[in-house]
């Protein structure tokens, strides 16, 4: 319950709508409780006294009564919807901002599916809930309410024996409610999986019908669907068999009044006594029972409402509050001032539980250097170029840029400083342009020029320009979801013009151009180590021409940096370094 409470303040910029949407309804059930009274004014003194004009009357004021009613009902249902869809907006919005917050192991933890789901289903229930669930449980109590004590007020003793069975019902439904409850948060965690296996499916279409593996997911797909059918059919199932039932005790109220009342009716007929039914009040009754009688069983969907809503919300605030494992200092430092020196002290990582990715790591490089990073693959490079930009936080030690240790410096400053290009080159959708207009930083926009320049420049730099030119749309040629119409090279090429563009202090570069033939990859690097000469560059890679002009040489192995030094050093004293550099020139005599 305490999740949907928390949603509700999104409601907060919408109370006027919300509360004269009440104040509607609620004037509207009033209307409504009024009819009977009219009803039972027509027949009592109009028809039983014979009265044609109290008849006409009695017949404008129902009509009148039932016009307002409607009139409030739609401006109450415009205004709430109007609120509901507000509240909405303003919760999608919030788990898009939370989502963006979370870091590299946040995302880790979450599957895409899952996350898609919570920003529009469940987002949707809840708003439903508002409009449909919430007001319309108002307005059975209202009604529930009204109806009661307008039966009290006519006659107490009848009034007695319908409190008693509509209070039987409302507890059977309080204990259907937390039947179904449960169970309905099962039917949502089964139609994440399902999202999940079709998302997977979608993201890896082609993997699916290279490997033709149709028969292989239609099965899982079948079997996950299977199981939300089951979970499915057993909430629809409980809420078919529970409304026969209600309705029954509903006729049951009706019966009884009828019973009672027409005793009343025939004894007031024999010997007239003051606090006797007449018989348009036995009218009124009835309608009155009727009317108590709607809102029990309005109650019954909105108690499945709420519980499928507050099961949404639940899922909900776990995002809104899901805490960033790399959250900012609370008084952040500036890098605005340091230089671009790198320093790893002592650091050791690992993802989860399994083998520490690097395990005591000191190195540092100064500011200007140009560093390569080599190693086998999996010998944790890339986990170490995640560290600097703090995607991941280091288990022990520390890792300081430009002599501010990561953890204290301000996020956005740590990230416009560094850029990491990351080995899959991930493209969003749009033109080229917008892909690596995507690096510059916001206040760079204004000056369109000078933007332009930087585009060039950093195409230039990242050999991107011959194939950009030869494409038919050139610049504003459309790619597809993620870098799709576009090779493997040249997605690695969009993807480092667009650090390029950012013009970083520090540029990581991990395995960027193993999708190059060897001549590009040659005069991407001889760009890159020609023009870059006041930024600090890591390069990373697998291969020893990449490396081999750096300044330095760092040797990866099992997580930990086993040589540095010059290409030659290297080759005279480090082993892995030297394995490595055979295999790759063995490759290259055959
Ligand atoms: N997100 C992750 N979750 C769990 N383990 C991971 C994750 N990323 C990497 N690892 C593990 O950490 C170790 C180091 O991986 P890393 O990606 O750093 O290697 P690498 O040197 O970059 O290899 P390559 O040259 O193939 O890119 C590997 O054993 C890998 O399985
Ligand atoms: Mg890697």
């Amino acid at each position: 319950m305490k999740p949907l409470l928390r949603l509700f303040f999104y409601l907060g910029p919408y109370r006027r709508n919300l509360a004269f949407s009440i104040a509607f309804m609620l004037l509207a059930t009033a209307t409504t409780l009024v009819q009977p009274r009219l009803v039972e004014w027509v027949i009592d003194s109009g028809v039983g006294g014979g009265d044609g004009r109290i008849l006409g009357l009695g017949i404008l004021a129902l009509l009148g009564t039932a016009t307002a009613g409607g009139l409030l009902h739609l401006t109450s249902g415009i205004l709430v919807s109007y609120a509901g869809q507000g509240m909405a907006y303003g919760i999608r919005n919030d788990i898009f901002r939370s989502i963006l917050d979370f870091s590299f192991g946040n995302l880790d933890r979450h599957r895409t599916g899952e996350l898609i789901v919570r920003n529009t289903s469940d987002v949707n229930t809840v708003q439903m809930f508002v409009r449909m669930g919430f007001m319309l449980m108002l307005q059975s109590v209202a009604m529930l309410v009204g109806s009661l004590a307008m039966m009290f007020a006519m006659n107490p003793g009848l009034a007695r024996t319908m409190l008693f069975i509509f209070a039987t019902t409302i507890l059977l439904f309080f204990l259907l409610a937390s039947v179904i409850r449960p169970l309905i948060m099962r039917v949502r965690e089964r139609l994440d999986e399902l999202n999940n296996t079709l998302q997977e499916n979608l993201a890896g279409a082609k993997l699916v019908r290279a490997f033709a593996r149709q028969s292989h997911e239609i099965e899982r797909f079948e079997s996950r669907n299977q199981a939300y059918l089951e979970v499915a059919l057993k909430v629809g199932y409980i809420t078919a068999m529970a409304f026969p039932f209600l309705f029954f005790l509903g006729q049951i109220a009706l019966v009884a009044v009828t019973y009672y009342g027409g005793l009343m009716v025939v004894r007031q007929a024999e010997t007239p006594l003051p606090d006797q039914l007449t018989l348009g009040q036995l009218v009124a009754f009835n309608e009155y029972a009727m009317l108590a009688m709607w809102p029990i069983l309005a109650l019954g969907m909105t108690l499945q409402f709420m519980a499928r809503a507050s099961a949404s919300a639940t899922r909900i605030v776990e995002i809104l509050e899901e805490t960033p494992d790399i959250a900012e200092a609370s008084h952040p430092q500036s890098l605005a001032e340091t230089d671009h020196s790198i320093e790893l002290r002592n650091v050791s990582f690992s993802f989860g539980h399994g083998e520490p990715a690097l395990s005591k790591i000191s190195l540092r490089i100064a500011s200007g250097e140009t560093v390569g990073l080599i190693g086998r693959t999996g010998s944790g490079k890339s986990t170490l170029a995640a560290l600097i930009p703090r995607y991941y936080e280091a288990d022990r030690g520390a890792v300081l840029v430009g002599g501010i240790d990561v953890r204290q410096a301000s996020l956005a400053e740590l990230r416009q400083k560094i850029v990491l290009v990351l080995q899959e080159s991930l493209l969003l959708s749009g033109s080229i342009r917008d892909n690596i207009a995507y690096g510059l930083s916001g206040d760079n926009h204004d000056r369109q020029a000078a933007a332009e320049r930087r585009l060039q420049r950093a195409v230039e730099l990242a050999k991107a320009s011959d194939f950009i030119r030869e494409k038919s749309g050139g610049w504003d040629e459309p790619i597809g979801e993620r870098g799709a119409g576009l090779s493997g090279g040249q997605r690695q090429r969009v993807a480092l013009a667009r650090a390029l563009v950012r013009n970083p202090d520090i540029l990581i570069l991990d395995d960027v151009t193993s999708s190059l033939d060897a001549a590009t990859e040659r005069a991407v690097m001889a760009n890159l180590y020609r023009e870059l000469r006041d930024q600090t560059v890591i390069i990373i890679s697998q291969k020893i021409n990449t490396v081999s002009q750096a300044d330095r040489i760092m040797v990866m192995e099992d997580g930990r940096i086993v040589g540095t030094g010059s290409h030659r050093e290297l080759l005279a004293e480090n082993r892995i370094y030297r394995e490595i550099h055979e295999t790759q020139n063995g490759e290259l005599r055959l």
